[in-house]
Formats: C-alpha cells, structure tokens, sequence
C-alpha cells in the first residue's frame, strides 16, 4: 500500500503551483476507511502567503470527512527523501497518531518511513484546549 501512496502523492506533485521556487512537493493521506487525499503546494507572489503540498492534503482530507489516518507520503522533484517542514509536523500531528507512518519519497518509490512521533517529538498538543 505505501507504494500506491508513493505514486498518488507523485500524481499530486505535478499539479503543484510552485512557479517562485520550482520546487514541486506532493503529499497523500491514507484513511483507516481506504479513502486517500492528495496535495501540492501552492505559491502566491507574496511569498509568505503560500502553502505546503502536506496542508493542501490535509485540507481535502478534513473537507472529505476526516477520520483516522493510517499512513502519509511526501515527494520532491527536487529532494530525495523530503521531509516535511515544521509548521507540516505540527498540522499532520494535529490529525495523527504518534504511531502513524510518514513515508519519506525519491522519484522511485519509499526510501525511509519514520513515524509522527519520530518526526515531532514533544510536539504542542491541543488537548487542553479543548
Ligand atoms: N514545501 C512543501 O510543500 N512541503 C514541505 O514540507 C516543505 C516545503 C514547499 C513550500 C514551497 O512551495 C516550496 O516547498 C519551497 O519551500
């Protein structure tokens, strides 16, 4: 199944809109109900407004329903084994479990899969919030 991921998350980098950095990211969200959701990023000529392949994934997968999600996949054309940024950490944790799969891409499929937990450690949490 992480391959399957792999290539939707490839299938979503090439409608990124990233004409100021050129820099194509593609995301895919894996529910526990099968359902998957994609992303690119998108840039704005005011530069701090634009936003990660990994937001616009998260974006459908709220819009879509929701739920639990099982397993991600980051792609960039231009970086083997993108992870994703900061402020992506903190909004997929928002969404995941510390166990959740996070598979890391290159061009030719999954090249490491590390976990939510692994990948944002002491990370804020809302729960007092709420
Ligand atoms: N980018 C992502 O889409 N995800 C990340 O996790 C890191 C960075 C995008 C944002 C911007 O469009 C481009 O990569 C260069 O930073």
């Amino acid at each position: 199944m992480s391959h399957d991921l792999f290539l939707a998350a490839q299938a979503a980098m090439v409608k990124c809109y990233a004409p100021y950095s050129r820099f194509p990211v593609g995301a895919a969200i894996l529910t526990a109900d099968g359902r998957v959701y994609t992303g690119a990023n998108i840039e704005i000529a005011s530069y701090p407004e634009g936003w990660c392949a990994e937001t616009t994934a998260l974006s459908h997968f709220v819009m879509g329903g929701g739920g639990k999600i099982t397993e991600v996949a980051v792609i960039a054309e231009r970086m083997p084994r993108v992870t994703p940024c900061g402020g992506c950490r903190q909004r997929l944790a928002e969404f995941c479990e510390p166990d959740t799969k996070i598979h890391l891409c290159d061009e030719a499929g999954v090249v490491e899969t590390v976990t939510m937990g692994e990948l944002l450690p002491y990370g804020f949490r809302g729960d007092i919030l709420k």
